[in-house]
Order: C-alpha cells, then sequence, then structure tokens
C-alpha cells in the first residue's frame, strides 16, 4: 500500500489525534526523494535558501525567481509529503494583489501545495485574501528573519507583554484561515500556551517539546552548513565531514594514480 498523501487537512487531523508533526526543509531534488523515502510528513522550500545553498547572510536577497526554481527541483522529488514554499522578501508585503499573485506563482510555476507567510496580525489580510484564493497558508511568528534588520530579540515570549502579544498574532493568524503556523524561538512555555489556545497545530523550531510538530533545516542537522551552530538545532550527521573526507581521498587517489581503477575503464 502506497502512503498516504499528505494534505492540510491531514495535517490539522494529527493534531486532533495527538500525533506529532514531522517537518523539514528542502531545495533540491535529491534531498525530496530521501525525505519521501524516510516518511516525512512536511517539505518546506524554505527562504534560508538564501544563506545555506546560495551563501547569502540572511535571507534578504532571495527572490521569487530563486525560489521557483528550487520548489520546481523539490517537487519532481516529492510523491507524497505536503509542499510548502516560503514566501520570500517583500513578495507579500507590497499589496495584498502583489501577495495573492506571487502565491499564485509559486503554485503554478513552483508546484507548491501552499505557501508560508511571516508575520502576525500585520498578516493577518494577506493571509486571508490568499486563503480566498484557494491557497493553503502556513502562519510563521516568533523570529522572523525577514524582519531582521530591524533588529530585536531573537529569543520572544519571556515577559508577559510579548506573550500576549504573540498569542493575538496566533489567534489572528489562525482567524485569517492558516491551515497551521511556524513558531520560532519562543520559549518553552509560550509556545506550549500558544499550541494549548490554538485549534490548528503549532510546528516548532527552537520552540521546545510542547508543539504539535517540529520543523529544523535540514542543512543544519545533516551538519552541512558547518558556519550554523544554533543551540535549538539537533546534529543528526555531520556530512561536511563525510564530504570533506571522501574528497580528500579522491584527490590522494588520483594524485598516486590508484583511480581510476580497472573496474572505472573501459577496455
Ligand atoms: O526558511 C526557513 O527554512 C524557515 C524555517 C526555519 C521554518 O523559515
Amino acid at each position: 500500500m502506497s502512503p498516504e498523501k499528505i494534505t492540510p487537512e491531514v495535517i490539522r487531523r494529527r493534531k486532533t489525534l495527538g500525533e506529532k508533526i514531522t517537518a523539514l526543509t528542502a531545495y533540491d531534488y535529491p534531498t525530496a526523494l530521501c525525505l519521501n523515502e524516510a516518511g516525512i510528513d512536511m517539505i518546506l522550500v524554505g527562504d534560508s535558501l538564501g544563506m545555506v545553498v546560495l551563501g547569502h547572510p540572511n535571507t534578504l536577497r532571495v527572490t521569487m525567481e530563486n525560489m521557483l526554481e528550487h520548489c520546481r527541483a523539490v517537487a519532481r522529488g516529492n510523491s507524497t509529503a505536503l509542499l510548502v514554499g516560503d514566501m520570500p522578501f517583500l513578495s507579500c508585503t507590497t499589496s495584498v494583489p502583489d501577495a495573492v499573485r506571487n502565491a499564485g506563482r509559486m503554485v503554478q510555476e513552483g508546484e507548491m501545495e501552499g505557501v508560508k507567510v511571516e508575520g502576525g496580525s500585520d498578516m493577518a489580510g494577506t493571509i486571508a485574501a490568499i486563503v480566498r484564493a484557494g491557497i493553503p497558508v502556513l502562519g510563521h511568528i516568533g523570529f522572523t528573519p525577514q524582519q531582521s534588520l530591524k533588529g530585536g530579540k531573537k529569543v520572544q515570549g519571556r515577559d508577559r507583554p510579548c506573550v500576549e502579544r504573540l498569542l493575538s498574532d496566533a489567534l489572528a493568524v489562525e482567524q485569517a484561515g492558516a491551515f497551521a503556523i511556524v513558531l520560532e524561538c519562543l520559549t518553552v512555555s509560550c509556545a506550549g500556551a500558544i499550541t494549548e489556545k490554538l485549534t490548528i497545530p503549532t510546528v516548532g523550531i527552537g520552540s521546545g517539546p510542547c508543539c504539535d510538530g517540529q520543523i529544523l533545516v535540514s542543512s543544519d542537522m545533516l551538519g552541512l552548513y558547518e558556519a550554523a551552530s544554533f543551540k535549538h538545532v539537533k546534529e543528526y550527521a555531520n556530512l561536511a565531514t563525510i564530504m570533506k573526507n571522501a574528497f580528500g581521498e579522491y584527490i590522494r587517489e588520483v594524485k598516486e594514480g590508484r583511480f581510476p581503477g580497472k573496474q572505472h575503464t573501459f577496455e
């Protein structure tokens, strides 16, 4: 029996059934193939693409064109996971019609099944318009990297007014029609309080175990991007070391004339 295709409805049902949601980012075809085989629920083509693939210092230089190219590559490798594309910087803040048009491009040209929008109460009208156009929306509050030029604290929810603001942002995103919401870098108790209050699932990154699901940047949890070392990340592998060892061995073997061997050549 082939595995069930994950839809926004399946993600919502996970919360009702008390089953944890699993999500990771991907930016290319081979990673999408591996994630599907492993049985992930949701793949986010994140604008973290800017840092972990394109080598930018932040997410702000990521364009719609960058996103669409990588979304299509991921879609080619996907069969069962729910595919969500991140709306990059300025793609949904210049006007509501721009936001709906760009979200539509993520579906029509990027082959995504939903989009992620950063922001709380300030983005509720935009989220509602995208949902009305028939495009499922994943919300994202707490630390929102597209607002990083403003400065401010990374970990949020340490005082009462901040918890209340985050709670009202989360409720606004839910009321706007999002099917789930990412909580980034909230304290455990704040993320727990929001998870209890909302009927839609919360998907945490750096927000503790009370969330309805978890998401990480794949390159971080694979140890592929050595510049990154965050408290919230558990390294499940160290691919950078594996790759450097393999490259080093290849270089040595070529220099010493040990590669290619007989089995790699044609008579
Ligand atoms: O861009 C991204 O990878 C994200 C995740 C950190 C949630 O937004």
